[in-house]
């Protein structure tokens, strides 16, 4: 059934970014969906307006106690000029799993995909064409009511806005220098760490600031209880080869569970490589390490897909990960991923919308 999004074009369309030199979330498109909440109606006015500041009551539960969550994906333009969506399904799924978790209203997922390809399709001229650019989407929920009583708002908002992106990395993918931290963590278990709350990403800028005063570049995040094992690197999953096994945490309630996570999980699996989801202590990683075992790490997520670690700073151990070059299976995941993503390589698991 098709949905009643109702649409107002702008007339004033801006001029778009030089393609070369987007940045990441930068520049916004010329329109955005927007969708209403309230106890009383449920979801209602499903709606595609001019791109705009949003108004908001100063005593909206949103600025006072953090409901707010978000998602993230790309829209990617082919060689032959369609325009392709990778697992969105996955991102609705998991738009749901985090509204449930702070108290907020579920949507309707065929309706979110639906405002996606909606206004996707007004807004198609902003995917960017060069290869490693695409059009990066942001979906967002956050409570509207105005209210000081700490409880789950009545009211709520669902915005979507698009922004043409660059190549995660400009200068070609760039193995990183990671801070293991073990002063702060980002999450526990029984808390958000496994829903895209906006929240635990405002936890996470203290420990990333004082990383990079170190001279790193991202954390790597360990377990809040023993601040023993490890969880996520920056707001990445993370991946280890030791051995011809890759090891990744398991999603046991402090690990967000990433799309891109599930699909080099997918792929590895296909290729016979043996994926290990169980816990993995930064001391039994360390003895790897110099036993010569650890092949490769990275991390994976949608802005960058694939991104390598090349260096781990742990206590007074500085341990040095394919810092020169890049992992074979590194490489060949980020090939394949992104592959399928602009439509190059067939894609054999139904990934591509
Ligand atoms: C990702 O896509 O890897 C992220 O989670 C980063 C995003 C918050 C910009």
């Amino acid at each position: 059934m098709p949905y009643p999004i109702t649409i107002t074009q702008t007339d004033r369309k801006k001029e778009k970014p030089d393609s070369s030199c987007l940045g990441f979330g930068r520049y916004f498109t010329d329109h955005m969906f927007v969708m209403d909440y309230s106890a009383e109606i449920g979801w209602h006015d499903p709606r595609i307006v001019p791109y705009a500041p949003l108004a908001l009551d100063p005593a909206a539960l949103v600025l006072h106690y953090g409901q707010a969550i978000f998602e993230g994906m790309k829209a990617y333009r082919t060689s032959d000029d369609r325009i392709l969506l990778f697992r969105p399904e996955k991102n609705a799924q998991r738009l749901n799993l985090s509204a449930a978790r702070l108290s907020m209203p579920s949507i309707d997922e065929e309706l979110f995909l639906e405002a996606l390809r909606t206004l996707i399709s007004l807004e198609k001229d902003w995917v960017p064409r060069e290869r490693g650019t695409s059009l990066y989407i942001r979906p967002f929920m956050f409570a509207t009511e105005p209210y000081l009583g700490v409880r789950a708002s009545e009211s709520y908002k669902l915005v979507i806005v698009l922004s043409p992106v660059g190549a995660y990395y400009a200068g070609g993918m760039k193995p990183v220098k990671i801070h293991v931290e073990s002063r702060y963590v980002r999450a526990v278990r029984g808390g958000t760490g496994f829903a895209k709350v906006s929240g635990n990403y405002a936890a996470s800028l203290k420990a990333q600031e004082d990383a990079h005063a170190k001279g790193y570049e991202q954390v790597l995040w360990l377990d809040a209880i023993e601040n023993k094992y490890i969880e996520e690197v920056g707001s990445m999953n993370v991946f280890f080869k030791i051995n011809g096994e890759v090891w990744t945490p398991p999603l046991h309630g402090s690990i967000l569970g990433g799309i891109t996570r599930d699909s080099v999980i997918h792929l590895l699996r296909d290729w016979g490589i043996p994926v290990r989801e169980e816990k993995l202590s930064m001391e039994d990683l360390y003895v790897a390490y110099t036993r010569g075992e650890l092949e490769e790490a990275f991390g994976t997520g949608t802005a960058a897909v694939v991104s390598p670690i090349g260096v781990l700073g742990w206590n007074d151990h500085h341990m040095v990960i394919n810092h020169e070059q890049i992992g074979e299976l590194t490489a060949k995941l980020y090939g394949t991923l992104t592959g399928i993503q602009y439509g190059e390589i067939a894609d054999p698991y139904g990934w591509i919308v």
